[in-house]
């Protein structure tokens, strides 16, 4: 039985990442005024709140944090978190890294899969009987969180840095009866439909560490009893649809921009014009000014 029909809504943003040279304020600011206009039910934040885990940056991620106002916040780290012990400010400034959440039939389970100093993730043997025990809890839409992807994500370059126990992982979730899998790390917005999940990952909010014509975005989740769609949003400009599916029958249909360059070869996508969408007048300077002000260096993880 539904413990609720009424539309609920889940905000999800990832690698935030204060601190890091490539972080533009302003875009985190004006995502973080859209959230509180949407005023969600829930806002998940899947990790790489810092650049470095250094304390600086984990004290301003806290202070934009704060500036939510949303009763369920949950918040996991990333593998930038985990860096030079970053961890421990992530428990003195942000509490367990591990969180349960069980609100008006939505249960969202959201695991710390960092490992210190390395980029790749790992869920672990360890916690898989605990997830299982989470998810026994009745709900009407069951969510995972994690930082890394569990699945690659197109459009990213060469795989790596993926959940190393991703099968195993995959395996648990699907058992757990999981609707819907978050997580963020490739900075590329995108969903995977696999048997009766639908893994899906956010682009980075408030950086300019972008893959190819991707624009950072964050993503908002709309759960109906007889639709639930997956959408990203430019903090200060366009809004489009990454997926939608009937979460009765699990009929779903995939979107891809326009902008992306792909022309996808396969039924059930829609391609999306969104070619024109900016990062919004008030922020582009931010992004200039922070492009023009960083050597890019050779680094590849996220
Ligand atoms: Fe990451
Ligand atoms: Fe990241």
């Amino acid at each position: 039985m539904r413990t609720s029909d009424r539309r609920r809504v889940i905000a999800h943003l990832s690698d935030l990442h204060c601190g890091h040279p490539h972080f533009v304020p302003e875009m985190l600011e004006t995502a973080i005024q859209e959230v509180n206009e949407l005023a969600p039910d829930i806002v998940v934040i899947s990790g790489d709140l810092t650049g470095f885990g250094f304390l600086p940056d984990y004290e301003l991620a806290r202070e934009y944090v704060d500036k939510i106002e949303c009763e369920h916040v949950v918040t996991i780290p990333g593998n930038h978190d985990a860096r030079n012990v970053g961890y421990l400010h992530f428990e003195d400034l942000f509490g367990p890294r591990n969180r349960v959440l069980h609100v008006d039939g939505v249960s969202v389970v959201a695991v710390d899969s960092s490992e210190p100093d390395l980029n790749e993730g790992c869920v672990g043997r360890g916690r898989y009987g605990w997830i299982r025990k989470q998810f026994a809890h009745p709900a009407d839409l069951r969510v995972f969180v994690l930082h890394h992807h569990l699945v690659p994500i197109p459009r990213t370059g060469r795989e790596r840095s993926m959940v190393t126990d991703s099968g195993d992982v995959l395996e648990l979730l699907t058992e757990c009866g999981v609707d819907i899998v978050l997580s963020g790390h490739k900075h590329v917005p995108y969903a995977w439909q696999l048997e009766e999940m639908f893994v899906v990952n956010a682009g980075t909010v408030s950086t300019t560490r972008l893959r190819g014509r991707v624009k950072p975005s964050y993503n908002i989740i709309e759960i109906t009893p007889s639709l639930v769609t997956i959408d990203q949003k430019i903090p200060g400009a366009g809004r489009e649809r990454v997926i939608s599916f009937d979460p009765s029958s699990r009929e779903y249909r995939k979107y891809v921009s326009a902008a992306s360059g792909w022309a996808p070869p396969v039924e059930n996508v829609v391609v999306t014009d969104h070619t024109g969408a900016g990062f919004g007048a008030g922020t582009n300077q931010g992004v200039t000014d922070a492009v023009r002000g960083v050597e890019s260096g050779d680094e590849t993880d996220s």
